[in-house]
């Protein structure tokens, strides 16, 4: 049988940077754990503008279908800024999206005990934090017609749409449900039923497939007071369903109560393929950071923890991905930690690649 396939995409900034550390990290488990991946590599976002002029090439976007799982490291950058809209670098990542139809974006918010003091939250209040936001990604405002920018009256109007059928928003939930059935039983859907129909509609639906969940204890928040909660008392929550654009907002929100944005992996799932795996496509939740970009100061984390992601919701391999998030969890806990993770009585941050090799020593250890 051959080796199951993943396409790289590490796009911009930082992007590439952590890439190399998980590069090293899948190919300790073809060495070591006699798990080895077919990778083929590809640009996407600026770097995929600066060579073809479009932020995501057909051939790349057709490769993406193809593949086992995609992983990508992140989009963007100042130099892209002034590009017109259609070309700019997210609209590659939105393409990946949207064309793969991954629906389901998983994205846990899990406070490692080694960092609890290093949150900007009193520590009580998240140490032990374990939640898992599921954002729908293919829909909502991101993708909704009309959209655009035009005139009326010699004034420029810019018009976006919110729009769900109650099709996208139950495929979400019964993502949403079955994530809450194997953890605490508990699920949240968020949403602002108060001013918006979507909303309403949102709300039903939830209330609808709950039905077929009945173990599952459901709960309705407005989003802007789910965001209150997040800060407030975060460890209320297991499971929470939101929207596209809440979604976005409520998991950099709730990335922050781990520490640091440089931690937080994601995965986008969608439909069974035709080997029984999802359509999937696992990203890190930060963004390009320009502001670092090429001093070896990136945190790989949230790029490795993307990876043991991929292991566990792709390849069936939960052992290897706990494998991977133990020795992340004992390379912080013998205090090793990038600059992102430096409070003010530390001292010397390691580089991007020393945290590679601290994970990759840690894995050795596991052994
Ligand atoms: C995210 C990012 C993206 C989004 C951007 C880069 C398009 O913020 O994945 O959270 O808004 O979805
Ligand atoms: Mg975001």
């Amino acid at each position: 049988m051959s080796n199951p396939s993943l396409l790289i995409l590490p796009g911009d900034g930082i992007g590439a940077e952590v890439m190399v550390e998980v590069r090293r990290i899948i190919d300790w488990f073809g060495a070591k754990r006699d798990l080895a991946f077919d990778v083929s590599e590809d640009l996407v976002g600026g770097a995929a503008y600066d060579k073809h002029g479009v932020p995501l090439h057909d051939d790349t976007m057709a490769k993406a279908q193809e593949v086992d799982a995609v992983l990508l490291g992140a989009v963007g950058g100042p130099k892209y800024d002034n590009l017109d809209f259609s070309v700019k670098p997210e609209r590659g990542l939105l393409r990946l999206r949207k064309e793969m139809d991954l629906f389901a974006n998983l994205r846990p918010a899990q406070c490692f005990d080694a960092l609890a003091d290093f949150s900007s939250l009193k520590t009580d209040i998240v140490a032990g934090l374990d939640i898992m936001i599921v954002r729908e990604l293919t829909s909502g405002v991101y993708f909704g017609e009309p959209r655009g920018i035009h005139m009326e009256d010699n004034l420029r109007v810019g018009v976006n749409t919110q729009r769900y059928t109650e099709a996208e928003i139950e495929r979400g939930a019964r993502a949403a449900f079955e994530l809450a059935m194997k953890r605490d039983k508990r699920l949240c859907s968020m949403e602002k039923a108060n001013v918006m129909e979507s909303g309403i509609l949102w709300r039903d639906v939830v209330t609808e497939v709950h039905a077929d969940y009945p173990e599952v204890e459901l709960s309705h928040m407005y989003a802007d007071n789910g965001a209150m909660q997040l800060v407030r008392a975060p460890k209320q929550f297991d499971v929470i369903y939101t929207d596209n654009l809440f979604g976005d907002i409520l998991s950099d929100c709730a990335a922050m109560l781990t520490g640091s944005l440089g931690m937080l992996p994601s995965a986008s799932l969608g439909a069974p393929m035709a080997n029984g795996r999802p359509k999937a496509m696992y990203e890190p939740v930060h963004g390009s950071a320009p502001d670092i970009t090429g001093q070896g100061k990136a945190n790989p984390i949230a790029c490795v923890l993307s990876f043991a992601m991929a292991l566990r919701y792709s390849f069936d391999k939960g052992d290897e991905a706990t494998r991977l998030e133990q020795a992340v969890e004992k390379v912080l806990a013998d205090g090793v930690r990038t600059g992102d993770l430096l409070g003010d009585e530390d001292t010397t941050p390691v580089s991007t690649s020393g945290m590679g090799d601290a994970i990759l020593a840690a894995l050795d250890a596991s052994l």
